[in-house]
């Protein structure tokens, strides 16, 4: 797409049009009478991709509402830009940079080019290096200075260089090595470092500094300081020499990892076509791999490359990432949804809503499109969520009777990660009943049928007609925490799409980051600094300046 050339708003296009015109239709149409029309909605409105079935006849849609969706999709260019993004195009507009976190998952013999040069092999011999290294500190024969061999792994980074591999290794747990220890550090507050670095031995620890810039405040901040523990005098190693042994780093950035002291040599490459959030495919995996082995992380790249497959081959209408992305579309812009839950029955994707917040509400929380115009509608929605079913005794309440609309997806597993007693029928039987509960409530001539007092009765009906899609998976394994990334990268992208943002740069990040170097002198000035700011943040720097007695 040229950046300059003006863009037709997607609602101005017939396609829209007609999709609000059947929203008038649908949207006081309850799930009650939709799944009475039709006895079968439950079977026919699914889909399956590799090994994930989605269930989205819970979805306030009839019929006629996917091919509506299909054809906004068309109209915005969907299948066209899925394949620019494939070929290695710079969809990225205002980075000028291509967006191939798709090549990180490629089989060796593809052939995806970057500027004219196959960019397939230089991911492979990447995913070599990391190899080899990983299998010497999981078998020991990489040592610590002082001979001894690593107990300890600490991922250093922050936002794409830490949420991905600390995510996964949760996730991926039970194919972890458990002998070993794996930490992620990611907040400039000293607490997460100290935190984990207190109880170590520094002779078994290795860091791994992860910043696809080299140059982010929080990440340098942490390794300097994890580097001053490692080498201080009285209970670390002592000896420059040591750092050698005890830091590797990753990143895009040669000349800065240099600079800070680590030999290139230790040094793992990526590329700067790969967007920090879609980057844990990439070197920006290390701390997994070495957690779960070459193998298990392989298994996990061909997850996401079966997706990949599917999002770039399937038919837009039995395409998962596109329905789930053209749902989202649905609830934002003609429902006016402001948030999207994602709730995994799962304690192992504890971490998996916090990924999925910067995946999407850093890719698509944009205001302006591709040619600088404002994008006259809603764009990305809020994204949280916790594992069921601690959320259900907290805010599910909110969920069922509250006066917002959340679209919620559920996501399950037939087979447990540990099978104890009954809890993994417990804990389906309560995934099922959350999104039976939320579709089709409790009318109020079923509440007073119950005897419920009239008074009370309000209190206790439970209106339903809440939307929500099941997502379910064999089993968690590397393979389908794959799929699952690469579904909602792709529903992200789908959504990208029909707003006509540019889903890969992340511009709003920075005022902050400059406001901040601008603030540490002036916390930090002997003298009382002449501060220049608006009358509260003066006020707070004064105050703060005055409880540290400067
Ligand atoms: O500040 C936002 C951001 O740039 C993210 O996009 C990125 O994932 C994170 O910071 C970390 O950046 P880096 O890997 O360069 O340290």
């Amino acid at each position: 797409m040229d950046r300059m050339k003006p863009m037709d708003p997607i609602t101005a296009t017939p396609e829209w049009l007609a999709l609000a015109r059947h929203f008038e239709t649908v949207r006081d149409r309850h799930l009650r009478d939709l799944f009475a029309e039709d006895p079968r909605r439950g079977e026919t409105m699914t889909l399956e991709a590799a090994d994930l079935f989605l269930d989205y006849s819970k979805q306030r849609i009839t019929a006629e509402t996917v091919p509506l969706l299909v054809a906004v999709a068309e109209r915005a260019g969907l299948r066209r830009r899925i394949d620019a993004m494939f070929n290695g195009e710079k969809i990225n507009v205002t980075e000028d940079r291509a967006v191939l976190h798709v090549a990180l998952r490629a089989p060796e013999d593809a052939v995806i080019e970057v500027d004219g040069a196959n960019v397939v092999p230089e991911v492979h011999a990447v995913l070599r290096k990391m190899a080899s290294f990983a299998e010497r500190v999981r078998d020991g024969s990489w040592t610590g200075y002082t001979g001894r061999r690593i107990r300890t792994v600490i991922n250093i980074g922050i936002g794409g260089s830490d949420l991905g591999p600390a995510m996964a290794y949760e996730a991926l747990k039970d194919s972890s090595l458990r002998e070993m220890d794996f930490r992620f550090v990611s907040n400039v507050d000293g607490t997460d470092l100290f935190e984990a670095v207190h109880p170590l031995d520094p002779a078994e620890t290795l860091f791994i500094v992860s910043s696809k810039t080299f140059t982010t405040l929080e990440t340098l901040t942490n390794a300097r300081t994890a580097r001053g523990w490692l080498l201080n005098s009285s209970h670390g190693l002592g000896d420059e020499a040591a750092v050698a042994k005890h830091f590797v780093a990753v990143s895009t950035n040669e000349s800065e990892v240099r600079n800070f002291g680590i030999d290139p040599a230790n040094m793992f490459e990526f590329w700067d076509w790969v967007g920090g959030r879609y980057s844990m495919d990439s070197a920006i995996g290390l701390s997994l791999m070495i957690a779960i082995g070459k193998n298990h992380f392989r298994e996990m790249l061909d997850g996401f490359h079966a997706i990949d497959e599917h999002f770039r081959t399937a038919p837009l209408e039995r395409n998962m990432p596109v329905l789930m992305g053209m749902l989202g579309v649905w609830y934002g812009d003609l429902f006016g949804a402001e948030t999207q839950a994602v709730l995994p029955y799962s304690q192992h994707l504890v971490r998996f809503p916090d990924y999925l917040q910067q995946l999407e509400m850093e890719s698509n929380g944009k205001r302006v499109r591709l040619d600088g115009s404002p994008v006259e509608m809603q764009t990305g929605p809020t994204v949280w969520g916790t594992p069921g079913t601690s959320g259900q005794h907290a805010y599910y309440q909110l969920l069922h009777q509250g006066t917002k609309l959340i679209p919620a997806d559920f996501i399950g597993f037939l087979a447990p990660s540990h099978e104890v007693g009954q809890h993994h029928d417990l804990l389906m039987a309560n995934l099922f009943a959350q999104t039976e509960a939320l579709a089709f409530g409790r009318t109020h001539e079923e509440v007073e049928a119950e005897g419920v007092p009239a008074w009370l009765a309000p209190h206790k009906e439970m209106p339903g007609n809440r939307p929500t899609n099941t997502i379910l998976a064999p089993a968690l394994t590397p393979r389908t925490l794959g799929e699952l990334v690469a579904l909602y990268e792709h529903r992200v992208f789908t959504m990208g799409t029909i707003w006509g943002i540019d889903s890969f740069d992340q511009w709003g990040v920075e005022l902050g980051k400059a406001l901040a170097q601008r603030i540490v002198p002036e916390l930090q000035a002997t003298d009382e600094p002449d501060l220049r700011h608006d009358s509260s943040t003066n006020a707070l720097i004064r105050r703060y300046r005055s409880a540290r007695e400067r």
